[in-house]
């Protein structure tokens, strides 16, 4: 297995172009399940998921083609399969995104149960109660999620929490349901209005996305799109953070300031500055920033994507600092292999006491899941001497050729095959 080996203590500067949003290409490209025709998406990222996702249409009989520079054609016209195996849903949770248009397109979907994964048990029951109240029947056998709809019909759907992938899914689902549905409590990431955007420009009709209430009125069917992906807020909010560990100037490109007000008002609350202008934002820190206290939630809150590589940054920062983890109940993973780089960490359930030190010493660690595996490679780029990061497919599966653009930043990073 491939290892990242970082020799710490560099400053970085130069640019960074962001790549786009892992978590708008994974719905967006099951979406293209829901068209008659042929879509078009651009600025798709080349990351695992994505690998993964494309491999599960074409495995349901769409026609994928990979083009270059990050864009991809599929044609759903020609789907007959309905199924969604163990093996593929097993490495991607996020394959629960093909159930919503399954359903809605073809009244059919047999889709593996997502096991849960490092960071939570990860349930899938909003999903499910939704499609419930859309018209579909499900029913759980073998670790599967067998569902049919003859025709989904239009309700109103509350959420008990603002689920991401759930409020897809439903949202999905709901574009070639009969009537109108309202769905309430809805997540508000940008990577909903995203999709929103997508569908509408299949021909659907989506009003409210972005917000805690959506409102879809029923159509009969959805053509093809073109469509070039957001930004990946949560990439560029690591590279922020890149900046600020290691106390340098950077410019990050391609990316939506918008997308990160929270990241910055705490990156900002440290000591870290920022200039804006358009998609580009520099970023320059000093040396020993203030510690601060975090509490990650649903958006426009702190987000928990960038929780880890955020405790990276504190663990150098002048101070104690206090993260709470409220979105997943085991999202602390990075914390043990970052106290064997000499950080002084303390967890007391979902909150996590960060008392900054000096200075972080290289050290053999080992990723555990995508963003703990990110804070890992912040610390490795602070720390005095070598880190050796194993795992790091975790890394893959959401960062576009991670090593190269630090390494172009001027960080000395390499990939070991
Ligand atoms: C999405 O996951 C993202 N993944 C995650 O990003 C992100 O961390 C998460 O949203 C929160 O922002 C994608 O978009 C592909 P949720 P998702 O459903 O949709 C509970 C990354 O690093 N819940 O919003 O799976 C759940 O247990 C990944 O890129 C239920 O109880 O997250 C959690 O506590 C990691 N029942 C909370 O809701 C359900 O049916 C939020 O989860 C669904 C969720």
């Amino acid at each position: 297995m491939d290892q990242i080996r970082i020799c710490g203590g560099k400053k970085l500067n130069g640019k960074v172009k962001i790549s786009g949003a892992k978590n708008a290409a994974l719905p967006i490209l099951t979406a293209s399940l829901l068209a008659h025709w042929e879509c078009s998406f651009s600025n798709i990222p080349n990351v695992r998921d994505v690998t993964t996702v494309l491999h599960l249409l074409s495995d349901l009989g769409a026609k994928v083609d990979l083009l270059e520079n990050n864009s991809v054609k599929l044609d759903s016209s020609h789907v007959c399969g309905y199924e969604a195996a163990y093996d593929l849903v097993r490495t991607m949770r996020a394959s629960i995104l093909v159930l919503g248009p399954l359903l809605a397109r073809f009244g059919r979907a047999r889709v593996s149960l997502p096991g849960g994964c490092a960071i939570g048990l990860r349930p899938v029951n909003l999903h499910l109660n939704g499609l419930r109240k859309l018209g579909a029947k499900i029913e759980l056998h073998n670790g599967y999620i067998d569902a049919r709809a003859d025709k989904l019909k239009g309700c109103n759907i509350l959420l008990e929490t603002p689920t991401v992938t759930g409020t897809e899914n439903l949202m999905m689902a709901a574009c070639l349901a009969q009537g109108e549905t309202i769905i309430k409590n809805t997540a508000c990431e940008p990577e909903i209005l995203d999709l929103a955007c997508v569908l509408n420009k299949m021909g659907a009709k989506i009003q409210g996305a972005g917000t805690d209430c959506i409102r879809i009125q029923g159509v009969d069917g959805l053509s093809g799109a073109k469509y070039s992906i957001m930004p990946d807020r949560v990439e560029a909010g690591t590279f922020m953070v890149a900046a600020a560990v290691t106390g340098s100037q950077i410019q990050i490109d391609d990316c939506c300031p918008e997308h990160l007000t929270t990241v910055m008002d705490k990156l900002r609350e440290a000591g870290v500055e920022f200039e804006e202008k358009n998609d580009k934002i520099t970023v320059s820190a000093e040396k020993d920033l203030r510690a601060i206290d975090i509490k990650t939630a649903p958006y426009p809150s702190f987000p928990t994507d960038m929780q880890a590589q955020f405790m990276s940054l504190m663990s150098l920062a002048q101070g104690t600092s206090m993260v709470i983890e409220t979105v997943f109940e085991n999202r602390f993973m990075h914390v043990l292999e970052l106290i064997r780089m000499g950080a002084d960490i303390k967890i007391e359930g979902h909150t996590a006491m960060i008392k900054g030190v000096s200075r972080l010493s290289g050290a053999p660690v080992m990723a555990t899941d995508l963003r703990a595996s990110a804070s890992l490679v912040l610390a490795g780029l602070a720390a005095e001497g070598e880190t050796l990061i194993s795992r790091i497919y975790h890394l893959d599966r959401g960062y576009e050729s991670i090593e190269q653009k630090l390494a172009s930043l001027g960080a000395e990073i390499k990939r070991l095959k």
